[in-house]
């Protein structure tokens, strides 16, 4: 079993990639030996440190002594042109009390601002870069051109900046930006930088949901860390190749947090920021809430779960009605395993009256849709590092795909389990919110019934995705483990 669990650790996890636009080039036996020899030396020097695909390291309780941080709103530049300026750059933050962590923030040291945009407006940011590295700023699930998406292929250099500009053509949601350079996603997430979006549009302001942002709509932003007998962020030797994990959780980089509300209904913004972590939220007291949003929009009616599990960069918008909830006892948001993520304290007052309208959106799965062919194949496989010639990993020079700008056609991605049984992958699409047709040729679940742009993916399951792209360019598409996406399970569509 020990034995078996080490091989494991060597997983390294690839995009098998095939479709209409890809040549299926053999592979050449002689260089696979010769690897396979070079990978068996490599994995004897890789052998400590690393987990199986289970071994998932659970996560300390919070204490709840902190108040939980909300992120800033971003203001524009000036009043006239929407302008806004985000830098990346490296600070020191006091996570631990009286103690200076180095961190990466934006427009700050740890973390980024909220970026609040309207359906409809013309934004224009000036990214600068103030790392000693190079980063981009990637908008993750905003329907942008290729040059404004900040892939790998758009690095900044340090005290570079850039200016891009985008219309806000999609519905209200709520999207998150980070860094996304070629090898260096995973450090650089961790190190601190990412921050979120707010769309807004007519729907969303005439809903008449929790909206008072830090009050009642509250963003939560889950990352697992790692700190050291120091408290730092080392990432060099927290890392993992198969998704770096750590025991403490920082929400929107607070450590041990509580959230202080009204007795009112309250709106969640939850966003898995993590490396790798899936987490699974609960109330500890097994009452119910209500899932409004999906990534990219409304779900058409309020869906109720007890439980509601996210991959890395999955959000979901829930709301918990703290007027129902038996406030005398204590109240927590929990992780499946029962660890606290974030206990509750119910103040005395009672807050504003918001109700949950029956119906928030007209999102479908059209008949057409259900029924278009399967046009693209990625499979994901989580295989040793030795056979990995097998797949594709990604190759910056090489364009996997072909779509036609404003055509709709159907993803088919399958998650191939390795020897070990296989892992999540959480998959994601850059540039475009998709639909999901079917999970193993069923219908999705209800609180998957709106826009995504990431989805996780079950080993041996098989998910179909319809999806248009608005705008032109090239897109990365991978897994959203950041260190396999950074690892090469990644890929590239060309729009024309
Ligand atoms: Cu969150 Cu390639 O993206
Ligand atoms: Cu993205
Ligand atoms: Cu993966």
């Amino acid at each position: 079993m020990r034995i078996k669990i080490k091989i494991a650790a060597l997983v390294v996890s690839i995009l098998v990639i095939s479709g209409c636009s890809i040549d299926n080039s053999q592979p050449d036996e002689e260089m696979e030996n010769s690897s396979m020899n070079q990978h068996m030396e490599e994995m004897h020097d890789m052998m400590e440190g690393h987990m199986s695909h289970d071994e998932v390291v659970p996560l300390n309780d919070s204490t709840g002594e902190n108040e939980l941080k909300i992120p800033a709103m971003l203001e524009p530049d000036n009043e006239e042109g929407i302008v806004y300026t985000v830098r990346a750059q490296k600070g020191k933050t006091e996570i631990f009390n009286g103690i200076e962590t180095n961190t990466y923030g934006y427009n700050g040291s740890f973390l980024g601002p909220m970026l609040r945009f309207e359906k409809g407006d013309k934004v224009k940011i000036r990214t600068i870069n103030e790392l000693d590295e190079e980063t981009t700023f990637h908008w993750h699930g905003l329907e942008v051109s290729a040059e404004a998406d900040g892939g790998p292929h758009d690095a900044i250099q340090p005290g570079e900046e850039k200016v891009i500009e985008f219309e806000v053509t999609q519905e209200a949601s709520t999207l998150w930006f980070h860094p996304h350079p070629h090898g260096k996603t995973a450090e650089q997430v961790y190190n601190g930088l990412a921050g979120l979006i707010y769309i807004e549009d007519d729907n969303s302001k005439s809903l008449g949901l929790p909206n008072d942002y830090g009050k009642n709509d509250i963003p939560l932003i889950f990352q697992d860390k790692t700190f050291d007998d120091k408290h730092q962020l080392n990432y060099k030797a927290a890392m993992n190749d198969d998704g770096t994990i750590g025991d403490t959780l920082l929400i929107n980089g607070t450590l041990n947090p509580k959230l202080t509300v009204n007795k009112e209904k309250v709106r969640l913004r939850l966003l898995n920021g993590s490396n790798a972590r899936n987490y699974t939220f609960k109330l500890n007291t097994g009452d119910s809430f209500v899932q409004i949003a999906t990534d990219g929009g409304f779900l058409n009616e309020p869906v109720t779960l007890n439980e509601i599990t996210l991959t890395p960069s999955e959000r979901a918008e829930i709301v918990v009605d703290f007027l129902q909830l038996d406030t005398e006892s204590d109240l927590a948001l929990i992780n499946e395993d029962g660890s606290i993520l974030l206990p509750f304290e119910v103040s005395d007052e009672n807050g504003v009256v918001s109700g949950i309208p029956g119906e928030m959106n007209d999102f479908s799965v059209t008949e057409e849709e259900m029924n278009l062919p399967v046009t693209k194949k990625v499979e994901l496989f989580g295989m040793m590092d030795m056979v990995e010639r097998n797949g594709k990993k990604f190759d910056p020079e090489r364009i996997d795909f072909t779509q036609k700008q404003g055509v709709t056609e159907v993803w088919e991605i399958y998650n191939k389990p390795d020897m070990m049984g296989g892992m999540i992958h959480p998959f994601h699409i850059h540039g475009a919110q998709f639909k999901i047709v079917s999970r193993d040729g069923e219908a999705p679940p209800e609180n998957e019934r709106g826009w995504k742009d990431s989805i996780s993916i079950k080993p041996d399951e098989r998910v179909k995705i319809a999806i248009q792209f608005k705008h032109k360019g090239v897109y990365m598409f991978h897994c959203h483990i950041l260190e396999h996406e950074d690892n090469g399970m990644m890929g590239q569509v060309k729009v024309e």
